[in-house]
């Protein structure tokens, strides 16, 4: 269905009480909904916004357009939790209301200051004639979870050389200061990222533009993100208009980072190796992180993609939030791993080592449609070997290793019904290893794997029949030891 413009601007409370119920159940009755993993009551989801650790909590946010699987006017939507595991849904956080933010509360991020927690994000705003202004904006949150918006933007112009694709403030606290980056688009049509610096969030003072060396990458930065880990700078961003490049840059848009010293703030440079993608899987877009309260720095990503038609669109809804990853920083990159509080989530346990050869089997115990996986390949001779997995008569998604070219590769192209095949259906990337382990959560309709203690990750929708639930272990032109472990996950 075609989404006219009058249509994804109605608000939830346009649509009658019988519209709005029938989306409901229309959402519920889909077989792919998740289980554990952040999705929306009905609509569209996309990036995830204020994470941040307030008043013994983590509260998250996203964007959210409740009326259907497209975008339309985007609301941050509030979820909260104890422990980053089980998410409440709290409800429309952030809404619209304004002449700054009246055409969407577009995508922005959280700090705690004077015991309340603050948001800073973009208004979009657009006029009679569909001209846009984007404005940051300042909202508050007490302690009773109340929000209130500023009165006026703390920054109501784009300055001189940048175009109105100028958002998504990321704030953090250095000393007694506050710093945002926001993402920016180039007079020229090239993206960047520029710096401010305020002491009170509310005056914002124009530092420039980062200086990381990329005069000619992309049309437009999305999402930037700056943190320190273990003494080295990180910034976070998402590049539009990168061409594919080997195994590189496949999808639609990118998202990665740049690492090496910190953030030199009086310079606004960072000197650094490159730029590297944090997922090398299919759906993954517009991350963002958080310090927890024991100082580990934890990314959660939108686990799907702009401009992308998913298989859920026709029940109504779309997309997830990938599960919370912690970064740490090894050999001049960062590491992915699912933080530990998942461990929570295990029940049933079954495992398995076995010698494989020349073979595809099943392992009575090894099956499901939501689990934790933890698959090691060793001694091998094997050409190929992996795992497939929601597989079936008709249906597999294939996880493997390639010892002659020496790469990990992920297969959707049967996984079941498919979204975004003009982009392809297999990713891979190099690794080389003697052995190969893959930590695997499979929910309903998602497959998060993280390769070698989360050297590399590889996240992927996947949209199978609800039937295919065999995990089968394969080896090809040789054999492979397997030492498997599988968690039921409640
Ligand atoms: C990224 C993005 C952001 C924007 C938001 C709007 O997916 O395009 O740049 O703030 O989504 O929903």
């Amino acid at each position: 269905m075609e989404w006219n413009r009058e249509q994804r601007y109605r608000r939830w409370e346009d649509a009658l009480e019988a519209e709005q119920m029938q989306l409901v159940t229309m959402v519920n009755q889909c077989s792919w909904r998740q289980s554990f993993h952040i999705q929306p009551v009905t609509g569209l989801l996309n990036d995830p916004n204020g994470f941040a650790y307030y008043n013994g909590e983590y509260h998250l946010f996203y964007q959210w357009f409740p009326l259907g699987p497209v975008h339309g006017l985007k609301n941050w939507y509030h979820t909260k939790s104890k422990d980053l595991i089980h998410w409440e849904n709290v409800g429309v956080a952030i809404e619209p209301t304004t002449e700054f933010d009246s055409h969407g509360v577009y995508s922005g991020s959280g700090v705690e200051h004077d015991g309340q927690l603050y948001f800073m994000y973009t208004g979009n705003s657009r006029n009679e004639s569909w001209i846009r202004t984007p404005y940051q904006c300042l909202a508050f949150m007490n302690e009773k979870g109340q929000i209130q918006k500023h009165e006026k933007p703390v920054i109501a112009n784009v300055p001189e050389g940048y175009t109105d694709h100028y958002r998504d403030p990321k704030v953090w606290k250095h000393g007694s200061e506050f710093f945002a980056v926001i993402g920016a688009q180039r007079s020229n049509e090239t993206g960047t990222i520029i710096l401010y610096r305020s002491s009170d969030l509310t005056q914002w003072n124009l530092e420039g533009e980062l200086e990381i060396g990329f005069k000619d990458f992309g049309y437009m930065w999305e999402c930037p993100d700056y943190f320190e880990v273990d003494g080295h700078g990180i910034l976070l961003f998402c590049p539009q208009g990168i061409n594919s490049e080997g195994d590189c840059y496949q999808n639609i848009y990118q998202s990665g980072y740049v690492l090496g010293d910190k953030l030199n703030i009086q310079e606004r440079t960072l000197v650094h190796t490159g730029f590297q993608e944090l997922d090398r899987g299919f759906d993954f877009y517009a991350p963002q992180t958080m310090e927890a309260p024991d100082g580990r720095r934890i990314l959660i990503g939108w686990m799907g993609l702009p401009e992308i038609e998913y298989p859920t669109d026709k029940n109504g809804w779309a997309h997830c939030l990938t599960l919370p990853r912690e970064l740490t920083v090894r050999n001049g990159k960062l590491r992915q791993l699912p933080v530990q509080e998942l461990e929570r989530l295990r029940g049933n346990k079954a495992e398995a080592h076995l010698l494989i050869e020349n073979e595809t089997r099943q392992v009575e115990k090894f099956a499901g449609e939501v689990y934790e996986l933890s698959v090691e390949f060793s001694n091998f001779t094997a050409e190929q070997f992996g795992v497939e997995l929601r597989a079936g008569d008709k249906n597999k998604t294939i996880l493997k290793y390639d010892t002659l070219a020496k790469k990990v590769i992920i297969d959707r192209s049967e996984s079941g019904e498919l979204a975004g095949i003009q982009y392809g259906t297999v990713r891979q990337c190099p690794m080389a290893s003697e052995t190969i382990h893959f930590r695997i959560f499979v929910d309903v309709s998602s497959v998060e794997v993280f390769v070698n203690d989360g050297e590399e990750v590889f996240t992927a929708r996947i949209f199978p029949d609800e039937n295919s639930q065999a995990i089968r272990f394969f080896a090809q032109n040789g054999k492979s030891e397997v030492k498997a472990v599988k968690y039921e996950l409640n």
